[in-house]
């Protein structure tokens, strides 16, 4: 059995049929799933979670409608705005995980500004996904190693990805009823749990996130070994 996940990851999938479903702009499904990240950071946070990390915009989305994409980084823009304070009070350091080059310059700014106020928080991190595709992040750290001539072993590339001295994702969560990775932490969630949701992103509550906890205290992580070495391990 295992506790609670050091590191949890979620794929926030479901903004635009959320939307649909409403006869709104896919925007509006956004706005509110931009609520669903207030809530669930807060959960994540009481429940002593280390590591939250949330895909918000891949290296893929840039393909989609002008005025959406346009539209996402002016969200994130307001919520950095509003939820710096709160982010402070609570003791939650954000971080980038992504290639920041391509985003827009403002959302740039307020990202560095909130990164650089909440940096050395003390009770979890909050990584955000921009720009962020595993591969990508991958032949970076390749390249990395390349140039300076550095062994190639888990431990170099570990200290090259963006989420260099955090745990491994224990638990990875999609929403949205889809099955599929959609280039996200490839090498992190390598030995995750999954778990995957048919509620749309802006419809997820803090109960569903207790939820996936439960589930994943019920697994049994064996890591390529037996149950039957694990109960050995456990035992006086
Ligand atoms: C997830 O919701 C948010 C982003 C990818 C930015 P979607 O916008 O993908 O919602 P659906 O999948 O179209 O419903
Ligand atoms: C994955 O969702 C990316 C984010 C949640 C930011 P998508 O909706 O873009 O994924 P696909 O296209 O269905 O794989
Ligand atoms: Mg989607």
């Amino acid at each position: 059995m295992s506790d609670l996940p050091r590191h949890v990851a979620i794929i926030m999938d479901g903004n635009g049929r959320w939307a649909q479903a409403r006869k709104l702009e896919r925007i509006e499904g956004h706005r509110a799933g931009a609520e669903a990240v207030r809530r669930i950071t807060t959960r994540a946070r009481e429940r002593g979670i280390e590591s939250l990390t949330l895909f918000a915009f891949s290296t893929e989305n840039w393909q989609r409608p002008k005025d959406e994409v346009r539209g996402l980084w002016g969200l994130l823009v307001d919520f950095l705005k509003s939820e710096l304070p709160t982010l402070i009070k609570n003791q939650i350091g954000l971080k980038l995980i992504g290639d920041p080059g391509p985003i827009p310059t403002l959302a740039q700014k307020q990202l560095n500004k909130v990164i650089k106020r909440t940096a050395g928080s003390t009770h979890m991190t909050l990584n955000l996904a921009l720009n962020y595709g595993a591969k990508a992040e991958l032949i970076h750290a390749f390249e990395q190693l390349k140039k300076y001539d550095q062994p190639i072993d888990e431990t170099s590339v570990e200290e090259h990805l963006y989420t260099a001295d955090q745990p491994p994702v224990d638990l990875l969560i999609r929403t949205g009823g889809e099955h599929r990775l959609s280039n996200f932490l490839l090498w992190q969630a390598a030995y995750a749990e999954l778990y995957f949701v048919d509620t749309l992103w802006p419809d997820y509550s803090d109960d569903d996130f207790d939820r996936a906890l439960s589930d994943f205290s019920q697994r049994e992580r064996r890591f390529g070994r037996t149950s039957a070495q694990l109960i050995d391990e456990v035992a006086p």
